[in-house]
């Protein structure tokens, strides 16, 4: 008997048009480059169809796939965990530029541990802490600052830090949860329904765990340390005066390109550098 000759080729759905369509008609904006991420991310057609379906369903990209880029670095991202942003990387390198020789860096509202792990990487040897009042996010961080000796803490903000850190922290990055209460509800639905509350909601004007921040933050300052806290545009000018009125001198530093705000603070009088 002849060897059977191949069946007509078929319309896989596996094709990379296929899953540029689906994602498409799903309105992912990127189609083509998420398709491209998702088809080197399946181990084979059909676990490719199961995280297209993912994606389709609405689910963040970094969720299905498991990771976001932030820095340079691949980070892991867990269901339920804030989805690190892009924009976010002008603090990591603001922080840098600001204390280039930092030793001790404390990652406040860590969530994922993406900025603690950026700086950690980026400071070789620097002592890393990083706290989130949510487990799920103190268990994923815990993955991402490993490699850099890091430590996670569970709890309210400073409450979590080893009390041995006052007066030491050379870099204290917090990228707190700061849209306005009324504001969460017009979030798009990517954060809504997959990232939690506690990560988004900043109370009634998005400031209030700034706030606390901003009023903590020089009782744990190194002579010569920073705190960096992101905001947004509209809220830039209120948080500037927080800084001052917490013993902070402060400025308002902008990146156009990621559209990004990062108010930067120093203990006033504090002219030792780390
Ligand atoms: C906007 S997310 C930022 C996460 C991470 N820093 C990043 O940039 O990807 C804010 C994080 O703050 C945490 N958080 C909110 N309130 C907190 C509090 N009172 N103490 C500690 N962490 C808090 C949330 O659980 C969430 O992980």
């Amino acid at each position: 008997m002849p060897p059977a000759s191949p069946s007509p080729a078929s319309p896989s759905p596996h094709t990379h048009d296929a899953v540029v369509s689906a994602l498409r008609a799903a309105g992912c904006v990127f189609a083509e480059d998420e398709a491209r991420l998702l088809r080197s991310a399946a181990g084979g057609p059909g676990e490719l169809n199961a995280l297209v379906d993912r994606r389709v369903s609405g689910l963040p990209l970094e969720l299905v796939v498991g990771w976001a880029e932030f820095a340079g670095l691949r980070v892991t991202v867990t269901p339920g965990v804030f989805v690190p942003r892009r924009r976010t990387e002008f603090l990591v390198r603001q922080a840098l530029a600001h204390v280039p020789g930092a030793r001790v860096v404390v990652d406040l509202c860590c969530g994922s541990g993406a900025v603690g792990a950026a700086l950690a990487a980026a400071l070789d040897g620097a002592e890393l802490h990083a706290a989130d009042i949510d487990p799920v996010a103190v268990r994923c961080a815990r993955r991402n600052v490993a490699p850099f000796g890091g430590r996670v803490h569970e709890g309210d903000l400073f409450e979590a830090l080893p009390a041995g850190l006052r007066g030491r922290v050379g870099i204290l990055a917090a990228n707190v949860p700061y849209v306005p209460t009324d504001e969460v509800p017009l979030l798009p639905a990517e954060a809504r329904e997959h990232e939690p509350l506690v990560a988004l909601d900043g109370g009634p004007d998005g400031l209030d765990v700034l706030r606390r921040v901003a009023a903590e933050a020089p009782r744990w300052l190194a002579p010569g340390g920073r705190l960096l806290i992101e905001t947004s545009e509209r809220q830039a000018p209120v948080a500037l005066e927080t800084f001052e009125a917490s013993g902070l001198s402060a400025r308002l530093l902008v990146s156009d390109e990621l559209y990004a705000h990062v108010v930067v603070g120093e203990v006033r009088g504090g002219a030792v550098t780390t």
